[in-house]
């Protein structure tokens, strides 16, 4: 029969624990007030409510009163859609000032907007890595990042190696092994699914020493890091002039910005190559305008509101010290603490248990993170109270001691 497979694969995936099925969240109560103290990071699923602790909304910022109300003005302003791509007439006003309004942030020269993060790093990599006279590119990425950086790797015509996660003496020794010209390494600022931080400046002493341009995906540091929010790329040393290094940023404002796209940052050159050859962003309509100026909203209070950077650090630590002591957390400076389960069977039992008390957490599994490492992933939102982080923290020591 055609496509016999599919049934055959998804029958698989149920024998391994590994079946995925989406849950239809009926309404977040996040930001019901519009008091920010008074926001909660609740989902209602089949008519029960949840405390989330699997979202990506890290400092609390959807649904916030003043991004809705940029957002109508945007709609208001330019229409909710494009209606073109960027390179036909697409490109509005709002995209602009978004582009210009993070390059400020982020001190960067220029700023390209993409539909989504995963759209973002395919485009990036499959663009830049060419083979030209004779010479390969040459990409170097973290072994945990993230899938759509190496599809995008992947779909290039340049060389990959992937270095043992943070492990950057292999990182050192791939890097002098390389003849290429056009060498890229490349690494989340803080992981997905562990939480920790790319050891920055390792990695960006080897940039210097190997003439090779250091790429970070900071989808889960951008708003969360920083004074202003503006990820871990604001860990890294300023250039000193060196024109032959280039770092280039991306983040998704899927997460802690809470709207929908994302942006790559790099240079003038860089983003003169991606307008003219990334088909991704040529032959897609441009992100809604309306979206882009409630995005320059967001980052505005994203800039203005250190305390919700404040909560998320203090709510971890309020988590880590209720926590059992044998109960083992992977050390993080960011809102994501994963707990390593193992098996997938064991994590998902766990997850069913900590529903029954009102908690929701996503048990992730391979292929997400590697065989035997099926977790929990708890985020910790600055939408979160004290009472949330010690439920939480009560009912994880008596599901897992
Ligand atoms: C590290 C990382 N990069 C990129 C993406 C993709 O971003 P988006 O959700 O905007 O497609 C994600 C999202 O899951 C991510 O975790």
């Amino acid at each position: 029969m055609a496509f016999e497979f599919i049934k055959q694969k998804l029958t698989k995936q149920k024998t391994l624990s590994r079946y995925r099925q989406r849950t239809c969240i009926q309404q977040s109560k996040v930001n019901l007030s519009t008091v920010d103290n008074e926001e909660s990071a609740q989902i209602i699923v089949d008519g029960k409510t949840y405390i989330n602790f699997s979202s990506n909304d890290y400092l609390g910022l959807n649904n916030h009163q003043q991004i809705n109300q940029a957002m109508q003005e945007g709609i208001d302003k330019f229409g909710l859609c494009a209606s073109a791509s960027s390179l036909v007439t697409g490109f509005h006003y709002a995209h602009q000032a978004l582009e210009d309004k993070i390059c400020q942030w982020l001190n960067q020269p220029k700023c390209l907007l993409f539909s989504s993060g995963f759209t973002a790093n395919v485009a990036l990599f499959q663009t830049l890595g060419q083979e030209v006279n004779g010479d390969r590119c040459h990409f170097f990425l973290d072994k945990l990042s993230h899938a759509s950086m190496l599809d995008g790797a992947f779909a290039s015509k340049a060389k990959v190696q992937r270095f043992a996660h943070n492990n950057t003496e292999q990182l050192a020794q791939l890097l002098s092994k390389s003849n290429s010209d056009h060498k890229l390494i490349a690494s989340e600022g803080v992981f997905s699914m562990d939480g920790d931080q790319a050891k920055l400046t390792a990695l960006q002493q080897l940039s210097h020493e190997h003439k090779a341009w250091l790429y970070l995906d900071d989808a889960h540091s951008i708003g969360v890091i920083g004074e202003q929010g503006q990820g871990s790329s604001s860990q890294l040393i300023a250039s000193n002039e060196d024109s032959s290094t280039s770092h280039i940023i991306m983040a998704t404002f899927g997460k802690a910005i809470a709207t929908s796209g994302a942006f790559l940052a790099c240079d003038e050159n860089l983003h003169d190559y991606l307008i003219n050859f990334a088909r991704h962003y040529i032959y897609s309509t441009a992100i809604s305008p309306a979206l882009a100026w409630a995005t320059i909203k967001s980052i505005e209070l994203i800039q203005q509101q250190q305390w919700r950077r404040d909560k998320i650090n203090e709510l971890s630590h309020l988590l880590i010290q209720q926590l059992d002591p044998s109960i083992t957390i992977i050390p993080s400076e960011s809102s994501i603490h994963a707990i390593i389960i193992g098996n997938e069977q064991k994590a998902l039992t766990i997850s069913q248990q900590l529903k029954k008390q009102g908690i929701w957490l996503t048990p992730i599994r391979p292929p997400t993170v590697a065989e035997g490492s099926s977790r929990l992933r708890v985020t910790i939102c600055a939408n979160h109270n004290e009472n949330d982080i010690k439920h939480l923290a009560k009912s994880l020591n008596e599901a897992l001691i």
